[in-house]
């Protein structure tokens, strides 16, 4: 009895981070707390981040340019898309906070739109995983 209550409050407690998690999203806050706190759930293997490359390669490169450097040749006039391989993290550095962005887009302007419906989480994961690579060059 007493392992089954436990496992009914992690069981709780999980999901009430995934409330929170997706209440703060709708707000579009990147850099909150609750990016801090959120763990990335995808091991960073060499599958992981080949599938991260290929999906920043067919959803990012026209903003942030194929090197992640922030030289897209198609980002629309007027925005400045972020250099993704230097130290500067303007909506904070963890896995969470970069995913959440991600996620949810670059606010408060939103020149970046969220991907939640192109892009499922965990092909998400993997694109973080794929931007951590490129910081270890
Ligand atoms: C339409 C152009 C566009 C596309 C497409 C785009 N971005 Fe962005 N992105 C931006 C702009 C512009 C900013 C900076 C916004 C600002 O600072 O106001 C940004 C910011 C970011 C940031 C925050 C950087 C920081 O310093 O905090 C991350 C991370 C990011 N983009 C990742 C991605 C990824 C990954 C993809 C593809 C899944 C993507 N972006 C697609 C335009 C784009």
């Amino acid at each position: 009895m007493r392992r089954f209550s436990t496992a009914l409050i992690s069981a709780l407690a999980l999901s009430c981070v995934a409330l929170t998690t997706v209440a703060a999203g709708a707000q579009g806050l990147g850099g909150s707390p609750d990016g801090k706190k959120m763990k990335n759930p995808v091991a960073s293997s060499a599958e992981s981040i080949a599938a991260g490359k290929a999906a920043f390669t067919k959803n990012c490169r026209f903003c942030h340019g194929a090197d992640a450097k922030g030289n897209g040749p198609m980002a629309p006039e007027g925005t400045k898309p972020s250099n993704l391989t230097d130290a500067t993290w303007d909506r904070g550095s963890t896995d969470g906070e970069i995913f959440m962005v991600i996620r949810d887009g670059a606010g408060p302007k939103f020149d970046m739109k969220g991907y939640k419906s192109k892009m499922t989480e965990p092909e998400i994961w993997n694109v973080v995983n794929f931007l951590r690579s490129l910081q270890a060059k």
